[in-house]
This record gives structure tokens, C-alpha cells and sequence, in this order.
């Protein structure tokens, strides 16, 4: 019988706790007979500050060779090169790097019983995914750029047409997998760039425009980052997949969580030809570290992602049944009132894991 290997990162600040509880959460929805098994490896910030290393090579090895990687949460404020970058961060950015993970796909779903700051909008009227290239763009130059005499600083964006092409295509293939269709029906992929000013950026939307041929059953559109950031709050129900250069897809994730119930609720998936790598989008916010109060369902929602992703891979159904369970309880929770201290409710990430597991038994 097939054993999938689970390389796991549990990383910094609250990270250990998301992740032990995504963890348990996923032991909980395959049951007795789980093919995945977790082995845990040492990263992050913390781990530098002991050992001088942030990202040890067995680690790196470790995590190439499993079947998919689940990461908590990296970085410690502070924690920083002699350049004033984190150390912490190794971890993830190596990972996308050196693995090629170059699609990153957020969902941002609003919950049943997850108030949303804006105005009108309720469970189901948000759904959509932001589509975040992840291998190119202005992170690439991380590590790369030139400081000039400690006065001039210079990193560069960098946009290749393989690379445009393989993100766009991932697009128009979620658009077409996509249950959640937005609101008036129609399938669409909002192309989001600074075409307007920037030439990378203008070559990003020319290469989706020839992409898009490919694609006629799927509606598209162009936006403009900045009027971007404005349709997300006013009018989030009109999309369904959104694809960005990397640091665009950065920040505005951030504010698509906003919308949604906040960092917690953002799960994340980062996908490679060969290698799965599934944490929240959120930090190690080290501010509540400890207290047993972070907020598990961006991770457990990542780690529904990673049975989606090896369910489909390895044609499991068994897999990817488990991802649904997870994310029906996770639901059924959220909506019964089950809320850390972020969705303004009074339960500690301890209670939400145990009522999620135990849903979970029941369903099984
Ligand atoms: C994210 C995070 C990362 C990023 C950090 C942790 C390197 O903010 O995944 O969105 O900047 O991409
Ligand atoms: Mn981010």
C-alpha cells in the first residue's frame, strides 16, 4: 500500500500550534488506516538564533524528497541579516525557489458564521482565488540586488514569458475546475498588472492576452492593480480567478483575508511541476505565540489543499474525500460559533482542533 511522506516544518511564533493542529486534524479525517505519514524536520528563525542555520540541508533534502511539505509559520521580527532581511524566511522563499513552486493559489471564501468588515455581504458572496506567481517577478531578485555603497539600492522585477505562461495557463485551468463560479455565473480570469506604467508588466498582460485564445469558454479582463485593491472591497462577489505578478499577489492577498475574516482564515497552496507546499498565508504573529490562542484554519485549510493536490496526483479519491470532510466540518464549526479571539469569538485553538477531530470521527 501506498505511504505518502509528509515532510513537516512546524517554523516560528504560532506556528508549532497551527501546525500540530492541522496535523491532528488530518490524522482525524483518514482515520485508522492513513496512508500519509509525518516526519518533522528543524527551520526557521528560532532554530537560527540556536544554531547559526536557518534552513538546515537535510531539511531541504528531507523536503524535496517527500510526497508534499506543511509548513506553520516562519520568522521572528528582528531575527535578521546583516542586510535587514529575515532569516526566517529562508525557509519559504528557498523552498519556491529552489523547488520552483511557481503557483501559488489562494482561495479567500467568506464562512457562514466569519463576519466580514464589509458591508452586505454574506457567507457564499465572496469566492474566489487569487492565482500569485511565485517564482518570478520582483521576488526574484531576493538576495540579488545591488547595494551601492550603503546609498543606492536596486532590486529588479523580472517577468519571463514561460514563466507568464505557465501561471496564466493554471488560471484558465481553476477557472475551469471552479465550483464556486462568482455571482452572475460566469466563469472569468481577471488579469491584474500595472500594464498602464511598468513594461514587465505590460509584457505580463500581452502574454495573457495570447494565453486567453487558448481558453474561449472562460470570460476575461484586465485590471489595474490599484483599481484592484478598490474592486476587492467593493465589489468582491465579481470574481472568480485573479492572476498577478508575485508581489502584487502578496499584497493583495492580504487584503482579500481582510475582507474574509483576517489573516487566519487564508489558506495557501504552493505548487511545482514535482513538489506541494502547504502553510497559511499568514506570519508567525510571535505577539500571541504560546498563548494557545492563534486562530488553526488557515493551516487546516492549507493542509485540506495538500489532500486535494496528492488526491489528484496519485488519483487517491480517498484523499481528496478527506479534504471535502475537513472542509464541511470547518464550516459546520465556524458556523456553529466556534471562533478564536481574531474572529472575535472566546475559543482556543485547542477547542476548535478537538471539535474539528471529533466531527470529523463522527463523519468517518
Ligand atoms: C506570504 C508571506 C511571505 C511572502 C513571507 C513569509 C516570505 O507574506 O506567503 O504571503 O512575502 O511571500
Ligand atoms: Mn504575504
Amino acid at each position: 500500500k501506498h505511504v505518502y511522506e509528509i515532510a513537516v516544518v512546524h517554523g516560528d511564533g504560532i506556528g508549532p500550534e497551527v501546525c500540530a493542529a492541522a496535523v491532528e486534524v488530518v490524522k482525524a479525517a483518514l482515520g485508522s488506516g492513513s496512508p500519509l505519514r509525518f516526519t518533522e524536520h528543524p527551520a526557521g528563525a528560532e532554530h537560527f538564533l540556536k544554531t547559526g542555520q536557518s534552513f538546515p540541508e537535510p531539511t531541504f533534502q528531507a523536503c524535496r524528497a517527500a510526497d508534499a511539505i506543511l509548513h506553520g509559520a516562519g520568522g521572528l521580527p528582528g531575527v535578521v541579516y546583516a542586510d535587514g532581511t529575515e532569516a526566517g524566511l529562508d525557509f519559504t522563499l528557498r523552498l519556491r525557489f529552489e523547488l520552483d513552486l511557481y503557483a501559488n493559489i489562494r482561495p479567500v471564501r467568506l464562512f457562514e458564521g466569519v463576519q466580514s468588515p464589509l458591508s452586505g455581504v454574506k457567507a457564499g458572496d465572496i469566492d474566489y482565488i487569487i492565482l500569485r506567481e511565485n517564482s518570478e517577478g520582483l521576488y526574484a531578485a531576493r538576495g540579488a540586488g545591488a547595494l551601492l555603497r550603503g546609498e543606492v539600492a536596486v532590486d529588479t522585477l523580472v517577468q519571463t514569458r514561460v514563466g507568464i505562461e505557465r501561471i496564466v495557463r493554471k488560471a484558465f485551468e481553476l477557472a475551469r475546475q471552479s465550483n464556486g463560479a462568482p455571482r452572475d455565473g460566469v466563469r472569468r480570469v481577471t488579469c491584474c498588472d500595472k500594464a498602464n506604467v511598468l513594461r514587465s508588466y505590460a509584457f505580463f498582460r500581452s502574454v495573457f492576452d495570447d494565453v486567453a485564445k487558448d481558453y474561449p469558454d472562460v470570460a476575461t479582463e484586465h485590471a489595474l492593480v490599484d483599481a484592484m485593491a478598490m474592486h476587492l472591497v467593493l465589489k468582491p462577489g465579481h470574481f472568480n480567478v485573479i492572476v498577478s505578478e508575485n508581489m502584487f499577489g502578496d499584497i493583495l492577498s492580504d487584503l482579500a483575508a481582510a475582507t474574509v475574516g483576517g489573516m487566519g482564515m487564508a489558506p495557501s497552496a504552493e505548487i511545482g511541476a514535482a513538489n506541494g507546499f502547504f502553510q497559511a498565508a499568514h506570519g508567525s504573529a510571535p505577539d500571541i505565540a504560546g498563548k494557545g490562542i492563534a486562530n488553526p484554519f488557515g493551516t487546516i485549510l492549507s493542509a485540506a489543499s495538500m489532500l486535494d493536490w496528492l488526491g489528484l496526483k496519485h488519483s487517491d479519491e480517498k484523499l481528496s474525500q478527506a479534504a471535502e470532510r475537513i472542509r464541511r466540518v470547518t464550516q459546520a464549526c465556524l458556523a456553529k460559533g466556534l471562533l478564536s479571539a481574531d474572529l472575535g469569538g472566546t475559543s482556543s485553538t485547542r477547542q476548535i482542533t478537538h471539535s474539528v477531530c471529533d466531527r470529523l470521527a463522527a463523519a468517518a
